[in-house]
């Protein structure tokens, strides 16, 4: 069998990819040896798929090149993709500001695109492994499961190594190795934080308990990142979109630095309370403020319920710093089991970012996750696996 373009991956890079070489001409096929398409897509944003970003930029995006992911997210913005799923009469709503999510189902996303790949020609080779990937003169040489396929050129986009359960493997690492490209270090990120013994029991009391704080990573007395956003206490630790950000910043070691009231200067709010509610008690002051569970555990874990006007300053000043300034050492994450996503990946200082060739061998490419690009929770990574599917279609 021979292909203009083989696309390693069925997943959002690989069939965007396909689907816009397919529209230009070329003979394209993409294979996978998962059983459906897409199935991340499927999974995604809980089954409803935050297929973008409106206000995607660059500045989503931790690469150790940040500048590699400008081109592509510049040529093909969150509304090209948005006209797409309109012109499919998909509904979609807007959750947080920016976030586009389908309002009925994920599916619907998988099947715009099988729905496209079929118009451009595309032909789809589910179930199918990949053996062996070998340059042939201009071209490639493939052994597969279904037996050798020849082609002009290799995509591949075979995703990160989150969900192994979902078909992610290091394939696409392993092709880039072996060709000569470097592979920056690989870790789980937008995932949950699991906790020591101590306090993954205290977490656990408080399993579905929600409330917006501000986290940041400390380390070594710096501070790294900064998010707003809720945090969700679990049976195992933290997690919410607050931890799943931060994750992004936090190595093993690191402590984050947790703000119980973000946007309120704790001490001066506790000072003007003794003055204007003497006799109330820290418990109900907190109980205003954040959810009750959570505020009566603070009041246990730190052995402190006293009445307002019986505290000094000090003793202010240490709630001030619990509330403001809650630091924890994660004892992990919940790695790759849970991660959305994949730090780290194929360095792409050897890829073009105007056609994501191989610099040197131009018929093998990569695209979408596999790279050392990688976004905020919030749909920046579909716009990434859009975007770059996109360019790398145009360019084949
Ligand atoms: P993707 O992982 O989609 O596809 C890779 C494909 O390659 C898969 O089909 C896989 O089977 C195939 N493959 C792998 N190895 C292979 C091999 N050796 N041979 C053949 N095929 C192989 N992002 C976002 O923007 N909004 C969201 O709502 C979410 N939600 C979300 C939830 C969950 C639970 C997860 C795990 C992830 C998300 N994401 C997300 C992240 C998003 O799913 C991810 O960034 C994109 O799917 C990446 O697209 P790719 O096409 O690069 O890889």
């Amino acid at each position: 069998m021979t292909y203009d373009v083989v696309v390693i991956g069925a997943g959002a890079a690989g069939l965007m990819c396909a689907l816009t070489a397919g529209y230009a001409g070329r003979r394209v096929l993409v294979v996978d040896h998962a059983n459906r398409a897409g199935r991340k897509i499927l999974m995604s944003g809980g089954g409803r798929c935050n297929f973008t970003h409106l206000a995607s930029t660059p500045a989503n995006f931790f690469s150790d090149n940040p500048h590699f992911c400008i081109s592509a997210l510049k040529r093909y913005r969150p509304e090209h993709f948005l006209e797409l799923v309109e012109r499919h009469g998909v509904d979609y709503v807007e959750k947080t500001p920016g976030q586009l999510f389908c309002a009925d189902s994920a599916k619907q996303i998988v099947g715009l695109l099988l729905t496209e790949c079929e118009w451009a020609g595309v032909e789809i080779a589910l179930k199918t492994s990949v053996e062996r990937v070998e340059r042939q003169g201009e071209g490639m040489r493939l052994a597969t499961s279904r037996g050798r396929i020849e082609a002009g050129a290799v995509v591949v986009a075979t995703g990160g190594l989150s969900i192994p359960s979902m078909g992610a493997t290091g394939f696409g690492y392993a092709i880039a190795r072996q060709f000569g490209l470097a592979v920056t270090p690989t870790r789980p990120a937008l995932v949950p934080f699991t906790l020591t013994s101590g306090w993954k029991a205290r977490a656990a009391d408080l399993a579905g308990v929600s409330c917006e704080v501000g986290v940041r990573v400390g380390r070594d007395g710096a501070a790294l990142g900064h998010y707003r956003e809720p945090m969700l206490f679990t049976h195992r630790g933290l997690s919410g979109p607050a931890m799943l950000q931060i994750s992004s910043y936090w190595q093993p070691g690191d402590e984050l630095v947790i703000d119980l009231l973000p946007g309120v200067d704790a001490f001066e709010a506790l000072c003007a309370a003794r003055r204007e509610t003497p006799k109330r008690r820290v418990s109900a002051w907190l109980a205003e403020r954040l959810p009750k569970r959570l505020a009566q555990a603070l009041v246990e874990w730190h052995g402190d319920d006293a009445i307002l006007a019986e505290c000094g300053n000090a003793r202010l000043q240490a709630w001030a710093e619990r509330l403001g300034a809650w630091r924890l050492k994660p004892a992990g994450t919940e790695g790759w089991r849970t991660a959305e996503v994949t730090l780290g990946g194929v360095d792409t200082r050897a890829v073009s970012s105007k056609t994501f060739a191989v610099e040197g061998l131009p018929q093998l490419r990569f695209i979408g996750e596999v790279l050392d690009v990688t976004g905020e929770l919030g749909g920046h990574n579909f716009q990434w696996a859009w975007a770059s599917g996109v360019a790398c279609g145009r360019a084949l």
